[in-house]
């Protein structure tokens, strides 16, 4: 299957996709990554790898439609057949979304419904909830909501920062993302009515789902 994977910043999403791909096995490659950012770290991480890698400022362009309609176009270019999010922070229109139905992923680094939206480690702390994760879903109109493939939790400790939080959360989203990628490319992970029905799930690819080893 091949992927389009978006992005913003520091790009460690786009890092474990890339790794995950290298794998001769992995049901998916990365046809190209954009980034809205012309300054954003994965560029060079894409780079390295010898991935295609494009950047569409949305700063050059008058408004979302034609921002996104620039994006539609070269995803179809590069004949993505499946959009993964990664730490891409542009809310996309109504018509970019409903054209990649089903077909677009996004990341968050919540175990969602709670905690939606920006500074979500932030708030996990000031929530004092003693349990925290990553989702993976398909992506719809509303900001982080949308039928869930995969979710991993990860403790919160008593002496968490923003920085050691967002550390063991990033290395749980490393693993589930290539993983629920893996059950979209092989069929597994089908939309039924707004959930996601999981068939055929292995046991290693069940586990890890909820009680990631965090090393
Ligand atoms: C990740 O934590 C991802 O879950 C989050 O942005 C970060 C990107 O990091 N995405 C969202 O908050 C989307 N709502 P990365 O650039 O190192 O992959």
């Amino acid at each position: 299957m091949k992927l389009g994977v978006l992005f913003s910043g520091r790009g460690t999403n786009l890092g474990a996709l890339i790794e995950a791909c290298k794998d001769e096995d992995y049901p998916a490659e990365i046809a190209i990554a954009i980034s809205n950012n012309p300054d954003a770290e994965g560029i060079a991480i894409a780079e390295a790898a010898g991935v295609r890698v494009q950047v569409i400022n949305h700063k050059e362009f008058e408004d979302r439609d034609t921002f996104d309609a620039a994006l539609d176009a070269t995803l179809r270019d590069a004949g993505v057949e499946l959009v993964c999010n990664a730490g891409f922070m542009r809310i996309l229109t109504s018509g970019f979304v409903s054209h990649w139905h089903n077909r677009q992923l996004n990341i968050h680094p919540s175990l969602l419904p709670a905690f939606k939206g920006l500074h979500v480690h932030d708030r996990v702390l000031e929530s004092g909830v003693r349990l925290t994760g990553a989702t993976v879903h398909f992506v719809r109109d509303e900001m982080d909501e949308g039928p869930i493939v995969a979710q991993v939790a990860v403790p919160v400790e008593p002496d968490d920062t923003v920085e050691t939080l967002t550390a063991r959360v990033l290395v749980a989203e490393h693993k589930i993302y290539p993983m629920a990628i893996r059950l979209v490319a092989d069929g597994k992970a089908r939309v039924q009515g707004e959930r996601v029905v999981i068939q055929g799930m292995t046991e290693s690819e069940a586990g890890p789902l909820y009680v990631p080893a965090l090393d």
